[in-house]
């Protein structure tokens, strides 16, 4: 059904001359083929790059830093290899994430654990291994000292979490009143606990209120040494942001988009979508933040963490996983609506996410016809899972494709590793886990690939 009436908004990804090698290899089909359901495919070589163009930003920064990958954006086991390879660590939140990142080669020394009131089976590892903990409340931090004092291995390394003064409904932190009860605990614990800094993280990816809190958790780490206490670093924790698309895509697309253009009408409110595109993203993100000058400083962030001798610690989730993955499902069934197809695929929105945050993963999806001399023009399709969930829809959006939707075709979409593809993943309807391939060659002519360890 090809409709040339008022165009529909389109949303196109960057650039990504990789994943683009591996759609035109013509590798997918026969994945698709051989597994029988939706995959996603890993790129593990632009993991090595974003981390590569972070570490670069803090040496020409002159910043002493440190980067962990936090492991929550995506469960394969190939990107804590190699952040293990590449001289990061890892920021982990349960057992599980802790055994695997030290199964996969990151010393425990260089895991960073997170999360609110944490199992103690996970303090207790913590210790053991000596990595360093943002301790989240004060019961922690006793379970922290016992835990040390009882293993008589080593001190428990820590971090105090900060309730942030300008997100002060956030779950996460200690107040003011209780930082200073930590403080004085951890003065009283002696060797049995290493205060090694504060730590932070924010909702939102705004530069200037990461800035303030950084430099405030400079003060604070001037302040704790009076006490005696190392506090020589701060973890500024994730949100670093990414661009999925350009500059006048992303504003016309907001400016364009409304009811009409979702299948039954479906209102999203603009300010769920997450901001597909930045100013400043990923490393150049990181870069405009050490040059921010937070308020009440005259010098730049940068110039506060080496005049302090403060370590800058980092959390990128989503940042390290920039064009690192891709989601390929298969077209099950092509109905006809008013104006539109509803197509449905093999998966489940749960592997696209961000439905769960009444929002919608906007960058368009590829088709990959089976018969790429079928007809052009332009066909909407919005696209429906295989269950029978009236709201499993993974794009509401009538997506403008440029050529017939037909089943067994192959949408494939972009750019999906930092968090879409499977931080929400459950086996609904007893459907199979998407496998993960990775594929770290594709300057082939025929790009190489193998099953990350995860299969399930
Ligand atoms: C403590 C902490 N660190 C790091 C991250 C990673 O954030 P992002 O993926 O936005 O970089 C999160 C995300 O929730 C977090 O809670």
């Amino acid at each position: 059904m090809a409709v040339n009436s008022r165009p529909l908004p389109t949303l196109p990804v960057l650039d990504d001359p990789a994943a683009e090698q591996v759609l035109a290899s013509g590798l997918l089909p026969e994945l698709a083929y051989a597994f029988g359901g939706p995959f996603h495919f890993l790129l593990p070589d632009a993991f090595d790059t974003n981390l590569r163009a972070m570490q670069d930003t803090l040496a020409a920064a002159e910043v002493d830093g440190f980067v962990y990958f936090a492991k929550k954006a995506n469960k394969a086991a190939v990107f804590v290899e190699r952040a293990a390879a590449g001289g990061a660590g890892v920021d982990v939140a349960s057992v599980a994430e802790f055994r695997e990142a030290l199964g996969h080669g990151v010393r425990g020394e260089h895991l960073v654990v997170t999360g609110p009131a944490k199992d103690p089976a996970l303090l207790h590892l913590a210790v053991q291994h000596g990595a360093l903990v943002a301790v989240d409340a004060l019961d922690e931090l006793d379970a922290l000292a016992t835990a040390a004092l009882t293993g008589r291995v080593r001190p428990a390394r820590i971090l105090l979490r900060v309730l942030p003064p300008a997100q002060p409904h956030s779950r996460f932190g200690l107040s003011q009143t209780e930082l200073a009860t930590a403080l004085d605990r951890c003065v009283q614990a002696g060797d049995a606990v290493r205060m090694e800094g504060f730590s932070f993280h924010l909702s939102g990816y705004a530069l200037q209120p990461r800035a303030d809190l950084a430099a405030h958790l400079v003060d604070l780490c001037l302040k704790a040494r009076v006490q005696g206490l190392e506090a020589s670093r701060i973890s500024i924790g994730g949100g670093l942001p990414i661009s999925y698309s350009d500059a006048d895509s992303w504003h016309t697309f907001l400016a364009e988009q409304n009811s009409g253009h979702y299948h039954a009408g479906k209102t999203f409110h603009t300010g769920d979508f997450y901001p597909y595109h930045s100013p400043v993203a990923g490393a150049a993100a990181l870069a405009a933040l050490l040059a921010t000058r937070p308020e009440g400083h005259e010098q730049p962030l940068a110039a506060l963490l080496k005049e302090a001798g403060v370590t800058l610690l980092l959390e990128p989730g989503r940042a390290l996983l920039h064009q690192a993955g891709a989601s390929v499902f298969r077209i099950r069934g092509v109905k006809d609506r008013d104006g539109y197809q509803i197509l449905t695929v093999d998966g489940t929105s749960l592997s696209l996410s961000e439905q769960w945050f009444n929002s919608e993963y906007l960058p368009d999806p590829i088709l990959l016809p089976q018969d790429p001399a079928g007809p052009a023009g332009t066909f909407p399709a919005s696209v429906g899972a295989a269950t029978c969930l009236e709201s499993d829809m993974l794009t509401w959006r009538k997506i403008p494709l440029h050529s017939q939707p037909r089943t067994g075709d192959l949408l494939v979409y972009p750019n999906t590793a930092g968090y879409q593809m499977d931080s929400n993943e459950s086996p609904f309807h007893d459907l199979a886990l998407p496998p993960k391939v990775v594929i770290d060659q594709t300057d082939r002519p025929r790009p190489r690939w193998r099953l990350d360890r995860h299969f399930t």
